[in-house]
C-alpha cells in the first residue's frame, strides 16, 4: 500500500472513531504530535506533585492529611499510565525522564507557582484539578485508544481531587475572618493561571487545526477556557469569594462569562523557564528521582529473581 492509501485509511478510521492501536499505521506526524502531548501530561503529573507534596506535613487534620496524601499519589499514578501509554509509541520512560531532567521537555506551567498557604491546597484542587478535568473530560475520546484509555481511568480520580479542594475552601470561608482572606488571596492568586492552562487562545494556536482533524483534541483552547469560568464562576459566589476579574460579567445573550484579558506575556514568560519556581521544581524532580534510584534497583532485582525462580520451576 503506498504512503496516500495508507494515510487516507488513517483518516478513515479516525472519522469512523475507531481508535489507533499501538501497533496500526500512523503518519510520523501524528505519532510525533503525541508522544509530545502524552509526555508533557505525564510530566506534569509528576512535578504536579511537588507544590502539593510540600503540604502534606502541614496539613491541618489527619483527616486533611489523608486525603491530600491520596491526592498526591493519585498523581503519582496518573504519571505513570501516561508514560506507559507514551510507551507503547516507541518512546522509553527513560528517554522521556531524561528530556524533563534536562529541561528540554514541559510540563504545564501553573506548577512553576508557589503554594503559599493552606488555602492553596484547596484552590489547587477546586482549580487547577478543575481546569484539568475540563481537558481530560475530551481527552477520554481522543483517537489514540492507549492514551484514551488511561485518561477514562485519570479522570475517575480527578473529580476526587477537585472535590476535595472545593471542600476544604469551603470550610475555610465559614471560618474565621482570617481563613476566609486566606482563602480569597489564593483565588486571587490562582485564577489567572488557571485560565491559562488552557493554552494559547484559538488565534495563535499553532498545533490545533491538525490535533482537531486527528480528534487527539476534540474542543479548542478557548473553547475549554469558557466552559471552565462558565462551571467555575458559580462554585465562587457559592463560597462567597470574589473571582478577581473586574471585567467579568454575565452575558444573557450567550449565556456565557465574559471575563477580562488573559496576560499572555506572563504566561510565555513562564513557560520559558522564568516563573517564580521553574528552577526549585526541576532540581526538586531530579533529587527525588536520584533518591529513588534505589527502588527501581530493588524492584528490578526482585523482578529478576523471580524470573530465575519460575525458569527452575517449570521444565
Ligand atoms: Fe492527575
Ligand atoms: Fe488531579
Amino acid at each position: 500500500m503506498n504512503q496516500q492509501d495508507l494515510e487516507s485509511r488513517f483518516q478513515d478510521k479516525i472519522d469512523r472513531e475507531v481508535k489507533i492501536e499501538a501497533k496500526d499505521w500512523m503518519p510520523d506526524a501524528y505519532r510525533k504530535t503525541l508522544i509530545r502531548q502524552i509526555s508533557q501530561h505525564a510530566h506534569s503529573e509528576v512535578v504536579g506533585m511537588l507544590p502539593e507534596g510540600n503540604w502534606i506535613t502541614r496539613a491541618p487534620s489527619l483527616r486533611r492529611k489523608a486525603a491530600l496524601l491520596a491526592k498526591v499519589q493519585d498523581e503519582g499514578g496518573h504519571g505513570l499510565y501516561l508514560y506507559a501509554a507514551a510507551e507503547t509509541m516507541g518512546v522509553s520512560r527513560d528517554q522521556l525522564l531524561d528530556e524533563l531532567h534536562t529541561g528540554k521537555a514541559k510540563y504545564s506551567s501553573i506548577f512553576n507557582y508557589p503554594a503559599l498557604s493552606w488555602a492553596d491546597m484547596g484552590a489547587i484542587g477546586w482549580l487547577v484539578d478543575g481546569a484539568a478535568i475540563m481537558n481530560q473530560v475530551m481527552l477520554q475520546r481522543t483517537s489514540y485508544g492507549p492514551y484514551s484509555r488511561a485518561m477514562i481511568r485519570i479522570c475517575k480520580e480527578e473529580s476526587f481531587h477537585q472535590r476535595q479542594g472545593y471542600e476544604i475552601l469551603l470550610t475555610l470561608v465559614r471560618g474565621s475572618a482570617e481563613q476566609k482572606a486566606m482563602a480569597q488571596d489564593s483565588l486571587n492568586r490562582w485564577w489567572w493561571p488557571s485560565l491559562m492552562m488552557f493554552g494559547p487562545s484559538d488565534a495563535e494556536s499553532t498545533h490545533s487545526a491538525q490535533s482537531m482533524a486527528w480528534k487527539i483534541k476534540r474542543k479548542s483552547n478557548d473553547v475549554l477556557r469558557q466552559a471552565f469560568v462558565d462551571a467555575t464562576v458559580p462554585q465562587a459566589q457559592y463560597l462567597g469569594l470574589t473571582i478577581p476579574d473586574p471585567d467579568l460579567k454575565w452575558n444573557e445573550e450567550t449565556g456565557h462569562w465574559e471575563f477580562g484579558p488573559i496576560d499572555w506575556d506572563e504566561f510565555w514568560n513562564v513557560v520559558k523557564g522564568n516563573g517564580i519556581c521553574n528552577r526549585q521544581r526541576l532540581r526538586d524532580r531530579v533529587n527525588a528521582h536520584e533518591e529513588g534510584a534505589w527502588v527501581r534497583d530493588a524492584a528490578l532485582a526482585y523482578a529478576e529473581k523471580k524470573q530465575a525462580r519460575k525458569a527452575v520451576v517449570t521444565p
